[in-house]
């Protein structure tokens, strides 16, 4: 890719972190996602790109904006492929709880895994232990593992899982090897790119969340040098139909973060609520601050942007 889109999707994440961030703990969901989802739409169709969306806000039949395979962009080149969630964790959203983000991540044409919206096993580390996981061991030893490649005991670890039951037997042994565990409610992306983050206090994340999630979680790690391995859960035999016909043939493949997003990737996030990784949308007399994260895998350049927005220069808000 010639042009470094970097910044241009940054404002992609803030126009919708900007409109949800209006709908932080007022209960509902759906219309904070839909206010998200709107914003990144029009702010995407004045970007120079050719762009599909391969990872959205579900089938075209079952989502109105956003779809997977809409063609988003001004229509001029470059060819890209889109993953977006508008708003990931728009239950955090609703509750004006911890970590919800708006984030975006483009890629050339066929860089994305189709991932369907579906579970995915994941774990992820930053650059430092990026070469001692392995999902195929047990937890124990990639506690292991991760401590020896960052110098430090098991016992120093903190571990994100979201706290559902099917991660009971997973929680169980983490505590037994010793480590520490940050139990969230939703949203395994900010946690996964804070991993990566020096000082971030997070130094992994493991368990079962959603496939989208995961290629986008993998953009940002690709990013940043980081460490991240994931492998498709099948519930059903309708979820593996829906897999084939998204291209996906091994059913058992562990990706890592570099076959989930190939190519020349670029990623931005922006917080809606306040996180690990970012702060949420704060709002003052006539606008509002914005805290993203903005990177690029060719250059590994990530910035972390503050924005002020001053909504009667930017009526749109
Ligand atoms: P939303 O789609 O409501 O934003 O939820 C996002 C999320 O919490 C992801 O971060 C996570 O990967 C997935 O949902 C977990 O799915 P489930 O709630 O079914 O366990």
């Amino acid at each position: 890719m010639d042009r470094n889109l970097a910044l241009e999707l940054v404002r992609v994440s803030e126009a919708a972190a900007l409109a949800c961030g209006r709908w932080v703990g007022m209960g509902d969901k759906i219309a904070a996602d839909d206010a998200a989802t709107n914003a990144m739409r029009r702010t995407l169709e004045a970007i120079d790109i050719d762009g599909t969306v391969v990872i959205g806000e579900g089938e075209m039949d079952e989502a109105p904006m956003l779809y997977i395979g809409e063609k988003v962009g001004s229509g001029a080149a470059p060819e890209v492929d889109i993953a977006v969630d508008p708003l990931e964790g728009t239950n955090i959203c609703a509750k004006g709880m911890q970590g919800a983000i708006a984030t975006i991540a483009l890629a050339p044409r066929g860089g994305f895994l189709h991932a369907p919206d579906m579970y995915m096993e994941k774990i992820a580390v930053g650059p430092s232990a990026r070469d001692a996981i392995d999902i195929n061991a047990t937890p124990t030893e990639n506690l292991k593992r991760v401590a020896e490649a960052k110098g430090c005991y098991i016992e120093d670890l903190t571990v994100v899982i979201l706290d559902r039951p099917r991660h009971d037997r997973l929680i169980d042994e983490i505590r037994r090897a010793g480590s520490r565990i940050h139990l969230i409610s939703d949203g395994d992306v900010a946690p996964a790119i804070a991993a990566a983050v020096e000082g971030s206090g997070v130094d992994l994340v493991m368990g079962v969340g959603g496939a989208p999630e995961g290629v986008l979680a993998a953009a940002a790690l690709k990013c940043m040098g980081g460490g991240m391995q994931g492998r498709l859960v099948f519930m059903t035999q309708e979820e593996r139909a829906r897999a084939r016909k998204m291209g996906i043939e091994d059913f058992d493949r562990v990706y890592t973060a570099e076959e989930m997003a190939q190519g020349d990737v670029f990623f931005a996030a922006t917080g809606v609520t306040t996180g690990d990784l970012l702060k949420g949308v704060r709002y003052f007399s006539g606008g509002a601050e914005t805290h993203s994260i903005v990177m690029r895998s060719k250059s590994r350049t990530v910035r972390f942007i503050e924005s002020k927005h001053f909504f009667d220069f930017k009526p749109l808000y």
